[in-house]
């Protein structure tokens, strides 16, 4: 045989899989880049509220508000969003009048979302809360950080000193007045460090560091401004009802009054990404919440496994082809992290277990629509919407359609060895049959 032949065949059958995939959902792709920015928490930056705090996986408003209404969601149906982040779904569907109801694992999240969530309606409280503050005068707190390497990588001392005595401060409030503050505290935190969310790690730079008093009365005073532009509209519209539950989604985690009730659900979990909660917002978690670098571990380990610190599961692995397919040709590759096929498998392991639990909250005739990205790792093509929507038929939905929003690049390590294939990022729709 031809040796070129005989070596394309081979690279032929190794992506066989992904090649079945990708005929099998032809039909369902729609290019709707006009979505481009939708599924990015960019266009939240400029909304009251929505903006609080910087979540940088966040998706928009106009995204939630839009499928809501062309998939003609009935008011009387309750919406949950499984991975809730810092709200945007609840927050949209309080605004819009829409029952809901959402999850997330992280605590930081949980506090932003209800935060944002709550009545706020006497606001002359809140800005005395925030006259008084103003006014304290300083003292060396009590209270230290936690002994987390990242913390004296990110705040010099005497910042360090200025945050816990605004911390120890705003904890003699009584709530939920001391929780606004606290929202405020530790959506400043970015800003007086020497650090910058970026991707996978906090990156380190070179800053001069404004005073915590400046940044945070101007976040507080930003905060107070939109209660007063937005109250109308968030929080004396509707009487829809919102709840939002620290759990996880991979668990039967919602309570038995919502199973089988829920008409939709809007979200977008954890991409398969490498990217790490517990260590992009290390330093919101230390300041509120941690009190050990165990404390980040456990975090760390608790998020779905798309990063990659992922563990092996010890449970049942339900076969993939395509799965299988792009492990068995990475493990045959030089990988600059050996974990990365633990990683993979661990991501769609937990996936079937998010997917397993729709089905039994979702009522017949619901809607899925789930924001997410394919991923590529040493050439490798992982098509993560596809595969998704494979497991979602195999647990009883059908797929419906899938939206491409969006193409993004490769890392240049990955160009330069591998070429440039733009990596799709989707909203993949499914519905499960009446
Ligand atoms: C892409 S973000 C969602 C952002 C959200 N759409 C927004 O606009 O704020 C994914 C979320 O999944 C959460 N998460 C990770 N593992 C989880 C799990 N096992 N159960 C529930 N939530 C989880 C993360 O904490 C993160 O907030």
């Amino acid at each position: 045989m031809n040796t070129s032949l005989a070596i394309k065949h081979e690279i032929d059958t190794s992506y066989f899989e992904r090649k079945r995939l990708e005929a099998k959902y032809t039909r369902y792709f729609k290019s709707r880049l006009d979505y481009r920015q939708l599924v990015t928490y960019v266009p939240n930056k400029k909304l009251p509220v929505y903006n609080w705090f910087k979540y940088k996986e966040g998706f928009s408003r106009q995204l939630v508000y839009n499928i809501l209404k062309d998939e003609q969601v009935s008011k009387k149906d309750i919406i949950f969003d499984p991975f809730a982040g810092c709200g945007t779904t609840l927050l949209t569907c309080k605004e819009f009048g829409y029952k809901v109801v959402g999850l997330d694992i992280l605590p930081l999240a949980i506090f932003v979302a209800e935060v944002k969530l709550q009545d706020w309606s006497d606001l002359s409280l809140l800005e005395k809360a925030v006259i008084s503050l103003m006014n304290v005068k300083y003292r060396k707190p009590k209270l230290s950080l936690p002994d987390v390497s990242i913390i004296d990588k990110a705040f010099p001392k005497h910042i360090q000193e200025e945050i816990l005595f605004y911390k120890e401060h705003i904890l003699e409030y009584e709530k939920p007045i001391q929780d606004f503050l606290m929202l405020g505290l530790i959506s400043v935190l970015e800003s007086v460090s020497y650090t910058s969310k970026d991707g996978q790690f906090l990156r380190l730079v070179e800053r001069e560091i404004p005073s915590v008093k400046d940044t945070l009365l101007k976040q507080l005073k930003n905060m107070i401004d939109d209660l007063y532009l937005q109250q109308q509209a968030l929080f004396k519209g509707g009487t829809a009802k919102i709840e939002i539950l620290k759990g996880d989604a991979r668990e039967l985690s919602l309570p038995i009054k919502y199973w089988g009730k829920i008409g939709a659900v809007v979200t977008s979990p954890p991409y398969l990404n490498r990217y790490d909660y517990s260590r992009t917002y290390a330093l919101e978690l230390c300041a509120l919440f941690a009190e050990d670098s165990k404390y980040i571990n456990n975090i760390r380990h608790s998020l779905l496994r798309s990063h990659i610190e992922s563990k092996v599961h010890k449970g049942k692995w339900i076969s993939l082809p395509a799965v299988d397919e792009i492990v068995q040709n990475l493990k045959a590759k030089e990988l600059n992290n050996n974990r990365i096929p633990i990683m993979i498998q661990g991501y769609f392991e937990d996936m079937n277990l998010v997917i397993k639990q729709l089905v039994t909250y979702l009522k017949p005739g619901g809607i899925v629509a789930l924001v997410v990205a394919n991923a590529r790792f040493e050439g490798e093509m992982v098509p993560t919407d596809l595969i998704l929507s494979e497991l979602a038929e195999l647990n009883g939905l059908k797929t419906e359609k899938i939206w491409i929003t969006r193409y993004k690049g490769n890392s240049s390590q990955q160009m330069a060895r591998y070429g440039k294939v733009p990596v799709r990022e989707t909203i993949v729709f499914w519905r499960k049959p009446l």
